[in-house]
């Protein structure tokens, strides 16, 4: 996937082998078009964190966005939190991605009482630099209890 520096999936599939999360793909024959990084524990919202698992680095290549990937994806997600005994899953999205927080929206995720917090990762340009993105998140819950 572009943009990000070269190493940060083995970073996921790293957490992922030390039993902290799990490195969902999305794939259409040999072609990964998209990913979810579902992670145990991180949770602002609990300190039972482990079971207020977070929904992070949700991303779709853009040439099959809108075929229902990034749904998939979040439904997988959420149907092994509940299967892990987990009530709630939470994600941040940024301010200014309102497509993002609408697919989220219907998917039943809410706004928590948290304040909106400054979220920075880095990133390459076009010309191959390191830079540095920073947004300004929300964060959203969903209860998974309808599904247990
Ligand atoms: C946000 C993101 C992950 C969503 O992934 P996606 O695969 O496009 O999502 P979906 O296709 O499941 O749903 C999104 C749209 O497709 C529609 N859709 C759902 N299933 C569909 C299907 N089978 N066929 C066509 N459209 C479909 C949805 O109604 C929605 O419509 P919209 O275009 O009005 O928003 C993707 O757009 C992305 O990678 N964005 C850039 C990175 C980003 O913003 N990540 C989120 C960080 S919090």
């Amino acid at each position: 996937m572009p943009r990000r520096l070269p190493g940060t999936h083995w970073k996921r599939l790293e957490r992922q082998e030390r039993g902290e999360g799990l490195y969902l793909i999305a794939w259409i024959d040999e072609r990964p078009v998209g990913h979810l990084l579902l992670k145990w524990g991180d949770s602002p919202l609990s300190p039972e964190s482990s079971l207020w698992p977070t929904l992070s680095d949700i991303s779709v290549h853009l040439n099959y966005r809108s075929r229902g990937i990034g749904s998939q994806l979040m439904e997988h997600a959420e149907q092994i939190a509940a299967r892990r005994g987990c009530r709630q899953v939470w994600l941040s999205v940024a301010l200014d991605n309102p497509r993002a927080r609408a697919l989220y929206e219907r998917r039943g995720y809410r706004q928590t009482s948290l304040d909106t917090h400054v979220s920075r990762w880095p990133y390459l340009d076009e010309h191959g630099q390191e830079r540095w993105q920073e947004e300004t998140c929300v964060r959203l819950e969903k209860s998974l209890s309808a599904r247990t």
